[in-house]
């Protein structure tokens, strides 16, 4: 099972044994981790579960779809590594994954 790591704006870090092909966004509301609203359920409708992909991890994880990209524009502080966290599926090649939650959803 794939491990995660979610940064809260806090700074606390909420490590994540993850089941492959949910989304970063379910892991994140499964284990409470403050900031990350997630108001459309995962329908890639809302902006409320951004997050910004760890430098380290950003060309693993990869660019935002066309309809991501679109909703990302309602995000606050959108920045090059920014992505919604319920459109990034856990896969082993995503163990040991860093995201980080943004001072606020939009
Ligand atoms: S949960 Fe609504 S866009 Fe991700």
């Amino acid at each position: 099972m794939p491990r995660i790591s979610i940064v809260a704006k806090d700074g606390t870090v909420f490590e994540i044994q993850a089941e492959s092909r949910t989304s970063v966004m379910e892991n994140a509301v499964r284990n409470s981790v403050p900031g990350i609203e997630a108001e459309c359920g995962g329908a890639c409708a809302c902006a409320t579960c951004h997050v910004y992909v760890d430098d380290a991890w950003q060309e693993k994880v990869g660019p935002p779809g066309p309809m991501e990209a679109d909703m990302l524009d309602f995000a606050y502080d959108v920045r090059p590594n920014s992505r919604l966290s319920c459109q990034i599926r856990i896969a082993d090649a995503l163990d040991g994954l860093v995201v980080h939650v943004p001072e606020r959803q939009s």
